[in-house]
């Protein structure tokens, strides 16, 4: 299966994304491959450039290492940063799969999302908790998920906020079947169950599996906390 299918027709759902921010950045390529072998869908590659959030993580150097190590684990990359359409091509070149950006952060969503896709990558769009949802229901049409924040971005390990569940309702009711709704951010065994009820079929987590011991343990929790939709049934 190509990668950059994933997300419009994923073998089942929920999909479960390893967000590779907690893992130990000393040991990248063991813990990315790990959190692969242990059943994540694909890996959560969060990028921030200090100015749209206060933090610096990773670029596309480290994309293309991680490439290098796993060449068929799908790298999703989280742009959240002031001027996502920079790195659209670099991290294409790097060999992401998918990048999804901010909606606070562009003029024309529309024009990024079709850019993105010349780049044969699917794209998403990120919402903040503060955000109208108007925003991103306005570009619906133009991308292939949508990326509920449900922290305040910039660091993992965060509490989830319960009240971006309505946000995640609306959106949900707009999609089409071939559109995955994504959340990020205190997403764990507890939190999970009322994500999937909402509506999202893409759980993105850190702490829930970097923090625990045994990741497929942690990653089998995430995708059973709803009912498994394969496409067959
Ligand atoms: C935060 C990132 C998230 C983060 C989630 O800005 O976008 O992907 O890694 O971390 P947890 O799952 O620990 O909340
Ligand atoms: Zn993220």
């Amino acid at each position: 299966m190509a990668t950059t299918t994933l997300f419009s027709k994923p073998p089942r759902t929920p999909l479960v994304g390893a967000s590779i921010l907690a893992a130990d950045f000393a040991m990248m390529g063991p813990e990315a491959r790990s959190a692969i072998e242990s059943g994540a869908d694909f890996l959560h590659f969060d990028v921030m450039d200090g100015h749209f959030v206060p933090n610096l993580t990773m670029g596309p150097d480290m994309c293309r290492a991680l490439h290098r190590q796993l060449p068929d684990a799908l790298i999703d990359v989280h742009l959240m940063v002031t001027d996502p359409g920079l790195f659209a091509e670099p991290f294409a070149a790097a060999g992401a799969g998918h990048v999804t950006f901010h909606i606070e952060t562009v003029q024309d969503a529309v024009a990024l999302a079709a850019t993105i896709h010349e780049l044969d990558m699917t794209v998403g769009i990120a919402i903040n908790p503060p955000t109208d949802v108007s925003r991103v229901m306005a570009v619906l049409d133009a991308v292939d998920l949508v990326l509920i924040m449900s922290i305040d971005p910039g660091f993992s390990g965060q509490a989830f906020m319960p009240e971006v569940l309505d946000t995640v309702r609306t959106v949900s009711a707009a999609l089409r079947p071939d559109q995955r709704l994504a959340i990020d951010g205190g997403v764990n065994r507890a939190t999970a169950p009322a994500c999937l009820a909402a509506g999202c079929d893409v759980l993105l987590a850190a702490t829930a599996i970097y923090g625990s011991d045994d990741y497929a343990e942690a990653i089998t929790a995430l995708r059973t906390a709803g009912p498994i939709v394969s496409p067959s049934q």
